[in-house]
């Protein structure tokens, strides 16, 4: 027998007082808390006050567990004895704005077929919490955390479609903004009423002293429309912290009570059916002066604390971390040393992101294989979530030291990918537009759709149909890495059907000052359908559809495709493909990409071992290696040996 803390024997004392043993939920939770409280108890430790928050949680945790539905208790059952749910191969993720998608939840819900038919498995449905009204960052500046934004639906709604969603194989993912709510938060409200209580979940200083101190080594996240880190606010009489926009009020998480709010706010959305939340800017949480404030060791065990609560409470419900930053620092979100497994289940790999974009517009894997070298290994009860493209603009994330050992430099790099994919490079038919130039180094972040980026825009305009078709062949590439990777594929929406920039955005006085409204296009239900139904088909939206959908079969077949086992990139020797390796015992694979618009020569030497009678998955086209294999622009191959 383990021994435990004290702090754990009395939590679990005063647990079992609350919710009695004699229901077989309440012994899950018992017995789950005999699993993970000590989890909870060290998470805790690192950040706060033992004697303070513990049993103040514990109450929040029966509380929430009093709530919990019949069939979400049977959810958790189903879910302990399937614990890599989300890291199987058949996990197609899709990620949309509810409004922008179908107008509002009964809308989305009349489109679950669709969804069914493409193979999702997994939804996010970006912010749809109560927002600020007005200039609200997409809706990541939450007014109020148990009510729905009211144009798309109720709480209640929310629950039903979470649970038709669930009778479709589809689980839900939702927003979980953390790190800031927005000023009209009723904390917020209270804090500007001078209520010492709720002061104390801000950051808030009377004049410029600290805050002075702090900027020295914050950097700037949106510089252009939200300079500065602090506001001043009469009302509060002070300097407020705002990494974000001013109407964005950053929260004192070393405040127990802020912990103890978010954990009730967690439960609250686990019992309305959401079975995964995005951790939105997590790196943010935890302020140090004397640092950037971001990626602070408290703010992993402050991850830690949530997700054992979670874990005990409600264990169907998953974390994914969203923390945009370097292959060092984004392994902690999903746990390192002692915190292995323990944190986040998932994390946004941006790094792959950059470079696949990267490895696109310079013809050129080096970079790729470098940069992947650099992560190390994650637990193997997590994944990365693998995408092309988001909601947000990319920071074309290159890293100095890796650029130099190829004889690069990082700046010029970057600056090259800015205007790659701002279509000022020659050559480029890229169609992006800047967002957040730096005033000092003049780098610049890109905006637009995948389809616009990957030149399909520019080459259909052009009216140059072998330019459109390399063009659309360079979407496919880049989005089968996507699929071929292992981790969840994340469809960013209407990108199975390659939609465009609309700039309709600057029009609207709420989004006109940021462009990333850009590539959040509204769906477009008839190309949608028609592409669906085979009816399009060589058009754009048809190829595209029909490819996609190939590569989703694919991957749904194929068992080795599982996040559990690691994918090791290389630059073969010509350094213009691509190559993937996925050693797992249901079958090792090579994938092989041609990043180039001519033709490439892969050689068994670059094939890791594959010889004679190979299997292309993609095609089932069986091949035989002689010296190697042909690859046509942008081509790629998903070889198994025969
Ligand atoms: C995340 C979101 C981004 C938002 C920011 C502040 O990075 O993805 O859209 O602006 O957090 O909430």
């Amino acid at each position: 027998m383990a021994t435990h803390s004290h702090e754990f024997s009395a939590a679990r004392e005063q647990l079992q007082a609350l919710v009695g043993n004699r229901a077989r939920g309440a012994q899950d939770l018992l017995d789950r808390f005999d699993r993970w409280g000590e989890d909870l108890i060290e998470g805790l430790r690192g950040a706060y006050d033992l004697g303070y928050i513990v049993p103040k949680l514990i109450e929040v945790m029966a509380a929430s567990h009093k709530q919990r539905d019949a069939e979400l208790v049977q959810r958790d059952r189903e879910r302990v004895l399937q614990p890599d749910w989300f890291q199987r191969n058949d996990t197609i993720g899709y990620v949309c704005y509810t409004e922008l998608f179908d107008k509002d939840l009964a809308g989305l819900n009349s489109r679950v077929d669709y969804l069914r038919g493409l193979g999702v498995s997994y939804l996010h449905l970006m912010p749809i919490l109560q927002p600020r009204p007005g200039a609200n960052d997409g809706g990541y500046a939450v007014m109020d955390y148990r009510k729905l934004r009211e144009d798309l639906g109720t709480m209640a709604e929310l629950k039903s479609t979470a649970k038709k969603l669930h009778e479709n194989g589809i689980s839900l993912t939702l927003d979980l903004v953390l790190n800031h709510v927005a000023l009209e938060h009723e904390w917020a409200e209270k804090a500007r009423q001078g209520d010492p209580h709720y002061r104390d979940y801000f950051y808030i200083y009377p004049d410029r002293h600290m805050p002075d101190q702090f900027e020295a080594t914050l950097p700037e996240v949106f510089p252009d429309f939200a300079p500065g880190n602090f506001t001043w606010d009469d009302r509060l009489n002070g300097w407020v912290w705002t990494t974000f926009n001013s109407y964005q009020w950053d929260v004192n998480w070393s405040n127990p009570n802020v912990f103890c709010e978010f954990a009730d706010i967690i439960g609250n959305l686990a019992n309305h059916g959401v079975d995964c939340l995005r951790l939105d800017a997590i790196a943010f949480i935890w302020k140090r002066l004397g640092t950037n404030c971001q990626n602070q060791d408290e703010v992993h065990s402050i991850t830690q604390a949530l997700r054992s609560f979670s874990r005990i409470l409600n264990p169907s419900l998953i974390f994914k971390a969203e923390a945009i930053v370097g292959p060092a620092q984004v392994g902690a979100y999903l746990g390192e040393g002692q915190r292995s497994g323990k944190v986040s289940d998932l994390a946004y790999h941006n790094s792959l992101m950059v470079q696949i974009w990267s490895s696109i517009a310079a013809k050129d894997a080096r970079l790729m294989e470098l940069s992947m070298s650099r992560f190390k290994a994650i637990p193997n009860n997590t994944a990365w979530g693998i995408y092309l493209r988001c909601h947000d603009d990319i920071g074309w994330a290159i890293d100095d030291h890796d650029a130099a050992r190829l004889g690069l430099s990082g700046h010029e790099h970057r600056m090259f990918l800015a205007d790659y994919f701002t279509g000022k490079f020659y050559g480029s038919d890229a169609r992006g537009a800047d967002f957040q130039t730096d005033a000092q180094s003049g780098e610049r972040r890109t905006s637009g759709t995948a389809a616009s980026l990957a030149g399909i825009q520019v080459a259909l305009e052009s009216g140059d149909h072998n330019r459109l078709q390399r063009a659309i062949d360079r979407y496919i590439c880049a989005y089968s890495m996507i699929f071929g990777f292992g981790g969840i594929p994340l469809i960013y929406m209407g990108d199975e059907i390659g939609l465009f920039n609309d700039d309709s955005f600057v029009n609207d006085p709420a989004k006109a000052e940021d462009n990333r409204w850009l590539h959040r296009p509204k769906m477009d239900w008839d190309t949608a359908i028609a592409a669906a139904d085979g009816n399009l088909g060589h058009s754009v939206a048809g190829q595209i559809r029909s490819r996609m959908q190939r590569l989703i079969d694919t991957r749904r077949r194929l068992e080795s495709l599982h996040a559990g086992v690691a994918t090791k990139v290389r630059a073969g020797r010509g350094a213009g493909v691509a190559f993937f390796d996925r050693f797992h015992p249901a079958g090792n694979m090579v994938q092989v990409y041609n990043l180039n618009d001519q033709n490439r020569f892969a050689n068994t030497d670059e094939l890791s071992g594959l010889y004679g009678e190979v299997v292309d998955e993609l095609t089932g086209q069986h091949i035989w290696l002689n010296d190697g294999i042909m690859l046509a622009p942008y081509e790629v191959r998903w070889l198994r040996q025969a």
